[in-house]
């Protein structure tokens, strides 16, 4: 697959950090962990003038993680957060009022479904779902007069389908609705919300910034300073900040992140593409495949792809899932994803949350590809699918 991002951004990810003019220093900002910072100097104390004076605030590695983030996201300011989920969860509670109501898709991340179904609601926000597969002019028309924010996903958990991006964010804009995306698959690289139209653009770091499967993160980042006001007051008002370890090695992260992104996204699809033709898989829901769900807005849109993709097998049944996840050796059983590593889960029971069900030929596998020799991949794959055999 040729990798269309911006060339440029590998370079600015690392420019930061060989920045003349700062005296002798390591390369990578030290790791301060601070509750209290001494000061030298009453005045400086007081007013703040020399620095953060109290470790709530973010400290060097979090501070140059930030520059570096909202650089990438082409954004006036980028915040941390302790998650991927509550870098949704905080834009929304700052930014939504009881009586709003949200409009999504059913194929939203189950964690963050279940924020807006429990904490919100509770809280006097209601939220409006639509399938995954809804043209933007649909999802234009369900809103009505209480409808303050549009929260997009793409591609959608599991089910991989596309937004419209550019459309639904012109279009809300336009009728005063605010739009925040979970753009975690394009990793800030691939699809830059913020260009789009986005008011605010968040990512679980956690993925592929981090990249090692070593740490939680979230990042928040807007274009429009006043969207981001309340943001910011929010995340003082509550008190979040994240450790100054995860911010370092977020940030090493970082440096690399485009590297691994393109490499994984190459494996991914030569994984894919050899999955499809097999004849125990239906489907391949994978944008950057042509004919899958998304597949015509991915080219339009999008810059690359991320190493995560769904497959739907024929027929089958938990125990033959089951047996081909056992019958894997490289492949670890595990959630996440954006990591070094190739994992598998399988998700055909995700599926029952959604009020719009997809009418799938058999079980759902969901695979992640990682930096291994695509060929090891794909001979585990082999294994695995014998042992699905044995079983269906
Ligand atoms: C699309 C998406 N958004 C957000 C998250 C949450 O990230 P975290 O695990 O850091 O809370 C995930 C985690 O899987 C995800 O898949």
């Amino acid at each position: 697959m040729p990798d269309k991002t911006d060339p440029s951004v590998r370079t600015r990810l690392i420019a930061p950090a060989t920045r003349r003019g700062r005296g002798r220093r390591p390369v990578s900002p030290p790791v301060e962990r601070a509750s209290t910072l001494l000061n030298d100097d009453p005045a400086a104390m007081r007013d703040g003038s020399d620095g953060p004076v109290y470790g709530i605030e973010d400290l060097s590695a979090a501070r140059e993680l930030r520059a570096v983030l909202a650089d990438l996201e082409g954004a006036a300011d980028a915040w941390l957060v302790p998650s991927g989920l509550a870098a949704v969860t905080v834009p929304l509670t700052a930014l939504l009022r009881p009586g709003d109501e949200v409009v999504t898709t059913d194929a939203l991340y189950g964690p963050t479904r279940r924020f807006l179904n429990r904490h919100l609601k509770a809280r006097g926000v209601e939220t409006t779902f639509h399938a995954p597969d809804t043209p933007a002019a649909d999802v234009l028309a369900a809103m009505t007069g209480r409808t303050r924010l549009l929260l997009i996903e793409s591609p959608a958990s599991l089910t991989f389908e596309l937004a419209d991006v550019p459309a639904l964010a012109a279009a809300c804009r336009a009728r005063g609705v605010l739009t925040v995306m979970d753009n975690t698959w394009a990793a800030g690289l691939a699809f830059r919300p913020l260009a789009h139209g986005v008011d605010v653009s968040v990512q679980a770091v956690t993925k592929y910034v981090g990249g090692h499967s070593d740490l939680l993160m979230g990042s928040i980042a807007v274009a429009d300073p006043a969207v981001g006001r309340p943001i910011a007051e929010t995340l003082e008002d509550l008190g979040w900040r994240v450790s100054p370890d995860d911010a370092w090695l977020a940030l090493r992260g970082l440096r690399t992140l485009p590297l691994r992104y393109a490499e994984q996204a190459r494996s991914a699809l030569a994984v894919a593409e050899w999955l499809q033709a097999r004849p125990e898989a239906a489907r391949v829901l994978h944008p950057a495949l042509p004919g899958a769900p998304g597949h015509d807005l991915w080219r339009r849109d999008y810059a690359g792809a991320a190493s995560i993709f769904g497959i739907v097998m024929k027929g089958g049944s938990e125990a033959a899932a089951h047996a081909l996840m056992s019958g894997l050796e490289l492949f670890g059983l595990g959630y996440s994803w954006g990591g070094f590593e190739s994992l598998v889960t399988h998700e055909t029971g995700q599926l029952a949350f959604r009020r719009s069900r997809p009418a799938l030929e058999g079980e759902l596998l969901r695979l992640h590809i990682g930096l291994e020799a695509p060929a090891d991949l794909i001979a585990d794959l082999e294994r695995g699918l014998a042992a699905w055999r044995a079983v269906s």
